[in-house]
């Protein structure tokens, strides 16, 4: 792991522009951040996604089209707090479904709290957790005859290239079987008013968060950044619908990493690729699946139509 991160590093640093991977966001300081960015006025994303799920539970169920008889696994990739799946899982058990719910990621950890709130919010719910990288989990579950219904939400996608997010759709689609959905929750391409603020809160949440990957460097690799010498930067073409998240280097400046035995040289205004978080709506995700062997079989937006849930089925 740590190796990777140097490794990562150094490539990002040496090309140009320099990039650094999105992924080194989230230790435990970043964790935190990003939920208190969930939590900013500014950062609709969460509340939108929310909104459908407290809303159109049953829509979803009823896109699933899975007979209340039969059972099914609900398997969902990176399930953090669970509290969208929740509402999900209410109407599930409303409805009396035969299903398992299982939760993937990769922390034991964040894994072990969603088991434990469940057994007191909703404890007629069999559940499953999957600790592991998610190809591995699909993989393994690959065999089971069960039909399955595979949750990616909150626009976790967004980071991945369009390239890279039609091989993740694909590799997904290649661990399920015909008539198996995917509930897809991406943001929706909208006026950069909107977004820009969603990515630049003012209480400097999504700043710390962005210079939280100098911090990391410093404290895994031995890297001599001053944080004070750098900025955070959003940016959104609408007409790409790609927002970008940067660091700028406010002044001439070297930098070493000891770890690498390397200076860095960063010159006034130069700008640190960080994060992409695209933003879609049907032609664009048509265009990523085209390829795969999934098609749009419903879509489900919130009353400002910031975000949507779109469900795939596999053909
Ligand atoms: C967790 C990837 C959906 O891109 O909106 C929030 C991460 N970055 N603010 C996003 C993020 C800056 C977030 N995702």
């Amino acid at each position: 792991m740590n190796n990777q991160f140097k490794e990562d590093v150094l490539a990002g640093l040496s090309s140009s522009p320099k990039t650094l991977p999105s992924k080194y966001f989230y230790n435990e300081i970043g964790d935190d951040l990003f939920v208190k960015i969930m939590h900013s006025s500014e950062y609709y994303l969460t509340r939108a996604e929310l909104e459908i799920f407290q809303q159109q539970s049953q829509q979803i169920i009823e896109n699933f089209g899975i007979d209340k008889e039969s059972y099914f696994e609900l398997i969902e990739l990176g399930a953090g707090d669970g509290l969208k799946t929740k509402e999900l899982l209410k109407e599930l058990c409303k409805q009396n479904c035969n299903f398992a719910y299982l939760p993937v990621d990769i922390s034991q950890n964040a894994l072990d709290k969603l088991e434990e709130s469940l057994t007191h919010e909703l404890p007629s719910i069999k559940v499953k957790t999957k600790q592991g990288d998610y190809f591995e989990v699909l993989q393994s579950l690959k065999e089971t005859p069960h039909p399955k219904v595979v949750l990616f939400l909150g626009s976790n996608i967004g980071n991945l290239s369009d390239e890279l997010a039609e091989e993740f759709i694909y590799k997904l689609g290649s661990n399920l079987k015909t008539n198996d959905k995917l509930l897809l929750g991406v943001d929706l391409m909208k006026s950069a008013s909107i977004i820009i603020p969603a990515y630049s809160d003012k209480e400097g949440y999504t700043r710390d968060f962005n210079l939280n990957l100098l911090t990391r460097i410093n404290d895994e690799l031995g890297g001599q950044f001053d944080v004070k010498n750098f900025t955070h930067l959003a940016e959104y073409d609408e007409k790409t619908g790609v927002a970008k998240s940067f660091l700028v280097s406010t002044k001439e400046q070297r930098v070493s990493i000891d770890s690498l035995g390397m200076e860095f040289t960063f010159g006034k205004d130069e700008k640190i690729h960080t994060e992409i978080s695209r933003k879609y709506n049907d032609e664009v995700l048509n265009k990523i699946i085209a390829n795969t062997d999934f098609r749009i079989f419903a879509k489900l937006t919130d009353s400002k139509n910031y975000f949507a849930n779109y469900i795939l089925r596999r053909g």
